[in-house]
């Protein structure tokens, strides 16, 4: 079956049956920065699965663009892709289980759709937990449809869905096709690998919140999911879909540069074809965005160095990065259009990454080598200096360091990063504290508190604790300070007490320019490790706290409420760290 045919086949059916078929969304998440990517077709539906209305109506068809990194290390066996497409049909607020499983039963067994055998199917219903029941209904729907008691699996948390810790979720029941050699065993065994799973249909039915909690909704939804990758590899009869149209002319274009054939590196050309394909799609969405050091743009950078890595490994000399990217585009061009309408800004930013990494990497290379045998944990520092100077992402340094049988100090190399993002925002910015998320009354209370724990760790605990790092976001702050043991339940209960007694001594908050010399003479807190500019402002807290600092800050102590320590905790050799939050009194 052509990847072609098999949307057009999905979307027929469901349009036959009044869905509206509507675009992918982008592969970047609408109103949700802590979401990286979209995950699956229900994340950009979220608000009206929870009941807003859906201007196409309240049936629909799509494929959409996801992209999951969560087992990046996966990537290269028969069923792991970062990027992937999902076909999906919903019901919002209109049908339910017994039209969607009998639909997707239509779909997959009938003849003039899929024509599955009913001797390739299993499937699983959810087994109940808590408030939630054991979907019985789901199974004597599939019964009455004529799939056998033995193929039918009840299981736990895999058939409770949902795209994240929080928001919509429900129960599912998951279809599953044999792919073994032999006859399909007449019993369903979902642990044997040979049964593969290709279709979802969720029951969108409760909202979840962050204490865990299940609310039911006020409308009953349908998300389904079928990877459309998988099941094109599985109606085909392949082993995966590196060996379906989908990369074919990807991996063709991989023999041509490396001079391999794939059978004999695998591995490393699935990499390569799928970090790459990734990558195309991330750069030439809609909402594309390019490489960086930071959140979305950080994982595109580790797809492509990681490709190029495998590149080198595969034997390809030349830079190739976007020679591949001009297939991807090619093949992907029609059904994407945003591919083609972005294909400069593509193929230049894979160039200028590519060749960027491309200067680094042999030195670095052998950099890494020298370090991975002189120690069995590469440090923090080393970590920090193969990024630095190589380009190379931690993952990578991990990437290598397994292969060399060492291991990397992950807390150390945050911290050094941590350390020199400070620096770096201190220079630019005039800042002379890091990590200020933003500037709201949320963060100006906690930006205090954390000069009010600072003093008072001094004053409690010992005058040799300084800062290391600093980290504030509206419902927290994160406070690094140095010190070589874990803080006592009395200790961590004097420091809170203290500062609580400071807010309540309603001290006046006062902000001053002066030089750097100056302000170190008078005693002004500083953290080390931070470059200072000549002037400097100085806040000062009443006669407790001066510290260097660009502010901003409450006018009186007393806006602080109250002062919770939440947790004390290590994060490398010497350094401990606090979350503290403040309440309103
Ligand atoms: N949202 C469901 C999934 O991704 C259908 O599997």
């Amino acid at each position: 079956m052509k990847a072609k045919q098999l949307r057009e086949l999905y979307f027929g059916f469901f349009q036959n049956k009044e869905h509206a078929l509507i675009h992918s969304a982008s592969l970047i998440p609408m109103n949700d920065p802590s979401v990286l990517f979209t995950t699956a077709g229900m994340q950009p539906l979220v608000p009206y699965l929870l009941g807003q209305k859906h201007p196409a109506g309240k049936r629909l068809v799509n494929i959409q663009k996801c992209l999951r990194t969560v087992d990046v290390e996966n990537i290269g066996d028969n069923s792991h892709h970062t990027f992937f497409q999902m076909l999906g049909n919903w019901s919002l607020g209109d049908y339910f289980k017994k039209e969607a499983i009998t639909w997707s039963f239509e779909f997959l067994t009938q003849k003039k759709w899929l024509n599955i055998p009913l001797a390739n199917l299993a499937i699983t219903i959810y087994k109940g937990e808590g408030k939630v029941p054991q979907d019985t209904e789901s199974a004597d729907i599939w019964k009455k449809l004529g799939i056998a008691e033995k193929r039918i699996a009840f299981v736990g948390k895999d058939n409770f869905w949902s795209a994240g810790p929080t928001g919509p979720c429900g129960p599912s029941t998951e279809m599953f096709y044999w792919t073994g050699k032999e006859k399909a065993p007449a019993t369903f065994d979902p642990e044997d690998k040979r049964w593969i799973e290709i279709w979802n249909d969720v029951f969108i039915t409760y909202n979840r919140d962050e204490k865990g909690n299940l609310t039911p909704l006020t409308q009953k939804n349908v998300d389904t999911g079928m990877g459309f990758e998988r099941a094109l590899a599985v109606l085909n009869g392949k082993e995966s879909a590196y060996e379906t149209e989908l990369f074919s002319e990807i991996i063709k274009k991989i023999e041509k540069l490396s001079g391999k054939k794939y059978r004999d590196t695998k591995r490393e050309m699935r990499i390569i074809a799928d970090h790459l394909r990734a990558a195309v799609f991330v750069l030439g969405d809609e909402k594309g965005i390019v490489p960086s050091n930071v959140d979305r743009g950080y994982v595109l950078r580790r797809l492509i160095r990681r490709a190029v890595r495998y590149g080198k490994l595969c034997g390809i000399q030349e830079l190739f990065t976007s020679q591949i990217a001009e297939v991807v585009i090619k093949e992907y061009g029609d059904e994407y259009a945003e591919l083609q309408q972005n294909q400069e800004k593509i193929i230049s930013e894979l160039e200028k990454e590519e060749e960027k990494f491309a200067r680094t990497l042999e030195k670095g290379l052998r950099e890494f080598t020298k370090m991975a045998s002189l120690t069995d944990v590469i440090s923090g520092e080393d970590a920090f200096l193969l990024f630095q100077s190589y380009g190379f992402p931690l993952e990578m340094t991990q990437e290598l360091a397994l292969e060399k049988g060492v291991t990397v100090d992950e807390a150390g190399f945050k911290e050094e990063f941590e350390k020199h993002q400070q620096l770096s925002r201190t220079a630019t910015e005039g800042k002379f504290k890091g990590g200020l998320a933003d500037t709201s009354p949320e963060t100006t209370k906690l930006h205090t508190a954390t000069h009010l724990l600072n003093e008072a760790l001094r004053r409690i605990i010992s005058k040799n604790i300084h800062q290391r790092g600093s980290n504030i976001t509206a419902e927290r702050l994160r406070f690094d300070f140095s010190f070589d043991r874990k803080l006592t339940k009395e200790e961590v209960q004097k420091v809170e007490d203290e500062v609580n007694r400071v807010i309540r001594s309603g001290f006046e908050v006062r902000r001053e320019e002066m030089s750097s010399d100056e302000a170190k003479q008078i005693g002004a807190e500083m953290e080390f490790g931070v470059k200072y500019p000549v002037r400097v402002s100085v806040y000062f807290v009443g006669g407790y706290s001066k510290e260097f600092c660009g502010g901003p800050h409450v006018k009186n102590t007393k806006e602080l409420g109250r002062f919770k320590i939440v947790k004390e905790e290590s994060v490398a050799a010497g350094v401990r760290r606090i979350k503290a939050v403040v309440e309103e009194q």
